[in-house]
């Protein structure tokens, strides 16, 4: 029988987790508490529209909540495919994209499989690589964060990783890889590569197209960033037949709830007011990006996405007074090659301009 201890109940983790768990340090999650002007998430500023979720408010009331949903949502599969002009079983949907990165590794990664990706690139791949006991094989980007094409192709040609993780706009950079690479690497691998797009609608490039050519290729977007629903949770990957058909073996069932469903749905209907916003916070990334280039000591990055990179001299203490007048960023200089990097996302106007007049300040 167990004991409580004062620290709560004792346990002996090495007879019960994986060592694989025990090592890994889990999910650095930001603060999320209320604050002048949240920044560090990548999140939209602008919620989903009061007229939009008080008509939804009456048709989830409606729903028979006490039933599960239709298995892998036909009706929502097909909205998506419509979209994206393809067939809807080339589409999985996922509790947010994360999950369905997660369900791709538990498909694909035995122990042992190596995974290579570009550092600096999202947490998550590190994360989740050391998780499913892989051998990562990092290819890092260049001192000035340039995707290094040449010597990654010779890596995945050496390695042949069993998945191969790219992220375009890649965060936390904001830059985007080239699709002309992209086919050479479908070429190359023999493993899956995992094309993640969680920021595209932020530009305009897309890998879709390239899935009548490549079998090995998976993309992955989300409804966190742009359609502004990081709180209800909803991702989708688009990838071929096949491998959807294997991938929904390993998803869990019923892993989209009903109230999810119905709101993305509505959303893709009005995706029209959404990307009108979306179109607002590329001009806001534009404005904020010339500011912060005229910020003596900065240096900055272009960016594809609804955030931006920048290098400062002491990103510690920047950060901390940014937080204490009530901003949250990002500091992401614990990623390989960013040391004092700090990674702001676009706000809305008042935020930006507020989070700039503080920047400005510091000395
Ligand atoms: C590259 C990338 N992929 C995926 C996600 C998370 O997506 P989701 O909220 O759909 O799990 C993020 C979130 O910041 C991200 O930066």
């Amino acid at each position: 029988m167990q004991t409580p201890s004062k620290s709560g109940y004792e346990i002996n983790p090495e007879a019960i987790f994986k060592k694989s768990v025990l090592k890994i340090k889990g999910y650095q999650s930001p603060p999320q508490s209320h604050v002048k002007a949240k920044l560090n998430q990548n999140e939209n500023p602008f919620d989903v529209p009061l007229e939009v979720k008080a008509m939804l408010a009456d048709r989830i009331v409606r729903l028979a909540w006490n039933r599960y949903p239709v298995n892998e949502s036909p009706a929502l599969r097909k909205k998506l495919a419509d979209w994206h002009h393809v067939h809807p079983r080339q589409i999985l949907l996922g509790n947010g994209s994360n999950q369905l990165l997660q369900t791709i590794l538990s498909a694909t990664v035995n122990d042992g499989d190596k995974i290579c990706w570009s550092s600096p690139t999202f947490s998550l791949f590190s994360l989740f690589s050391a998780l499913y006991n892989a051998v990562p094989v990092d290819i890092l980007q260049t001192s000035d964060l340039r995707f290094p094409y040449e010597t990654f192709i010779a890596g995945v040609e050496k390695h042949q990783p069993r998945v191969t993780l790219l992220c375009s706009p890649n965060n936390p950079t904001g830059s985007e890889i080239d699709l002309d690479f992209l086919r050479t690497l479908c070429n190359a691998a023999s493993g899956l590569v995992f094309w993640d797009e969680a920021y595209a609608e932020f530009t305009d490039q897309t890998a879709v197209e390239l899935l009548h050519q490549y079998s090995n290729l998976v993309i992955s977007r989300t409804f966190s960033k742009a359609f502004s629903l990081a709180g209800l949770r909803f991702g989708y990957l688009i990838a071929n037949k096949p491998v959807i058909e294997q991938l929904e073996k390993v998803n869990l069932p019923y892993n989209v709830n009903i109230i999810t469903e119905a709101v993305v749905s509505e959303l893709l209907d009005c995706r029209d007011i959404l990307f009108e916003r979306v179109n607002q916070i590329i001009e806001q990334r534009q404005w904020m990006y010339e500011k912060l280039c005229r910020i003596p000591k900065l240096k900055v990055y272009r960016s594809k996405a609804n955030f931006i990179l920048f290098k400062c001299q002491h990103a510690r203490s920047v950060f901390q007074t940014l937080k204490k007048h009530g901003i949250l960023v990002r500091d992401v200089s614990s990623y390989p090659l960013l040391d004092n990097h700090l990674r702001v996302n676009v706000g809305s106007p008042e935020e930006n301009e507020y989070f700039l007049d503080i920047l400005q300040t510091i000395r």
